[in-house]
């Protein structure tokens, strides 16, 4: 029995409850949006920008919300506190509802809300301290990867061919340009100046890459947003991944080039630092429960 605690539409649940509809179109269409949220000390982080992401990502896909972000985000909170998570993940889902499958909107038909608390967070310390092997793959999405919708076949499959390689992540190539990975944005150092791609429609806008972007500015390290091929990639100084649960991760081999020193490295340590004090200085040391 999983006793995680999760929300759907009007009512907290217990994570295994049966309650979806074989006709939910999230299941049948991937007709959704979703956002992952950590939690420390018992409160959610960077908990507005993940949540105005997620009324953009709706509205890009033309879903009505059905509660607003703040509402939403108070139920986050509330759940936080019925399940007394201090370290964990938050999983928000939308969808655009039950209805007999027509590929068309449906009229007249409520989207889905569904929310899952986790608790706990994998140590990333082996991760930090030797760094990880990455494999390229060709990217195969859609042109609208800047919305953060439930369809992920492609980055499942990219991530998988990744594992089975030894791989810790799936680096995207798309008409010659590395573009992300198949659930974290990449940043590479080259003579102390940090760049990572350009956030269009090609990329998920991470809320991660986004902090590392301001803590980078705030302390007045060279960062630049541009275009990156395999060749930048192959006489990097270092090469990082970020995403919510992942929070910094250095790289130190892609497919089977070493990078750098082949060691994480001294500008990784640096921003993981800034990450970590960012952390603390949002999320108060105290639980909030
Ligand atoms: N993935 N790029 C993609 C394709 C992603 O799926 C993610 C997040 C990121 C990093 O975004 P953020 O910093 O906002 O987490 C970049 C989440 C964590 C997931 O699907 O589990």
């Amino acid at each position: 029995m999983d006793n995680r605690l999760a929300y759907v539409n009007n009512r907290f649940i217990q994570v295994d409850e049966p309650i979806v509809s074989l006709e939910e179109r999230g299941l049948q269409f991937g007709d959704g949006v979703y956002e992952v949220i950590r939690i420390y000390r018992g409160t959610p982080f960077t908990l507005n920008e993940h949540l105005n992401r997620l009324a953009q990502s709706a509205a890009s896909i033309l879903l009505a919300m059905p509660k607003t972000t703040e509402e939403i985000g108070t139920l986050i909170r509330e759940g936080i506190e019925r399940a007394g998570i201090a370290e964990g993940t938050v999983y928000v889902q939308i969808t655009r509802g039950t209805a007999p499958r027509n590929h068309a909107f449906p009229d007249g038909v409520e989207p889905n809300l569904y929310i899952i608390w986790k608790e706990g967070a994998p140590s990333l310390d082996r991760q930090r301290a030797e760094g990880v092997a990455v494999c390229t793959y060709p990217d195969e999405r859609w042109h609208n990867c800047y919305i953060k919708s439930i369809c992920l076949l492609p980055n499942v499959i990219a991530k998988e061919k990744a594992k089975q390689k030894g791989g810790h992540e799936a680096i995207l190539i798309r008409e010659n340009e590395v573009k992300e990975g198949a659930a974290t944005n990449l940043f590479i150092v080259k003579d102390g100046v940090f760049k990572t791609p350009i956030a269009d429609q090609s990329i998920l806008n991470g809320i991660t890459r986004q902090k590392v972007l301001s803590l980078l500015r705030l302390k007045q390290i060279p960062v630049v947003e541009t275009r990156l091929t395999m060749e930048d990639i192959e006489v990097a100084d270092e090469v990082m991944i970020t995403s919510t649960t992942q929070e910094v991760i250095p790289v130190t081999r892609i497919d089977e080039q070493v990078v750098g020193t082949g060691k994480p490295g001294p500008h990784f340590a640096k921003l993981l630092q800034w990450f970590h004090e960012e952390v603390k200085r949002e999320c108060s040391l105290q639980t909030k429960w």
